[in-house]
């Protein structure tokens, strides 16, 4: 298993646990054990007590927002100054990148169109490890730019079903140092 496969698996069986256990915790908060038991809940206290958690909410979420929004568009975070610019064209069911050769280090600036229909532009090392993907769309330049460490061999592949010669649609590229 690669370290990002495990990463995955740890952390999504980290929030199934305590999902499960938050389950457990409400089920056992409104099954009463007691028979006959008499109903004495405060409902006026409690119903006052929500009111700080809705403001605790709307708080969170309000700077969640604000402390990525500068992050928007996602992919787009590098400064632009120094960036190798690369044009993607794609098309049923091919790939152009140029330029063919990218230089290692340095961010990439992808602008990618397509001739025709959708298409999903996925980028993989040579350990087959998905490095980061973007929709590329008709009538449309989607960007992104990534930076990347290591000189050798990369290769698209298309990850959006585009035609009945989608899974042919691969294509290289190299990074040199
Ligand atoms: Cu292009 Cu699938």
């Amino acid at each position: 298993m690669n370290p990002t496969a495990l990463t995955i698996t740890i952390a999504y069986s980290a929030v199934v646990l305590v999902a499960a256990v938050a389950i457990l915790i409400v089920w056992r908060s409104t099954h009463s054990f007691e028979r006959n038991r008499k109903d004495t809940t405060n409902t006026h206290r409690l119903a006052e007590g929500e009111k700080p958690w809705f403001f605790f909410a709307v708080a969170a979420l309000a700077l969640l927002l604000l402390s990525t929004l500068t992050f928007i568009p996602y992919g787009d975070n590098a400064k632009a100054e120094g960036q190798q610019a690369v044009a993607v064209e794609s098309q049923q069911f091919a790939w152009t990148v140029t330029p063919s050769t990218i230089r290692a280090g340095v961010p990439v600036r992808f602008a990618l169109t397509s001739k025709d229909v959708n298409h999903g532009f996925a980028v993989y090392n040579d350990r087959n490890i998905l490095l980061f993907q973007i929709q590329v769309l008709p009538d449309h330049t989607s960007h992104i730019v990534y930076t990347f460490k290591e000189p050798g061999r990369y290769q698209v592949v298309c990850l959006e079903f585009c035609g009945v010669n989608h899974h042919k649609m691969v294509g290289t590229f190299r990074v040199e140092e």
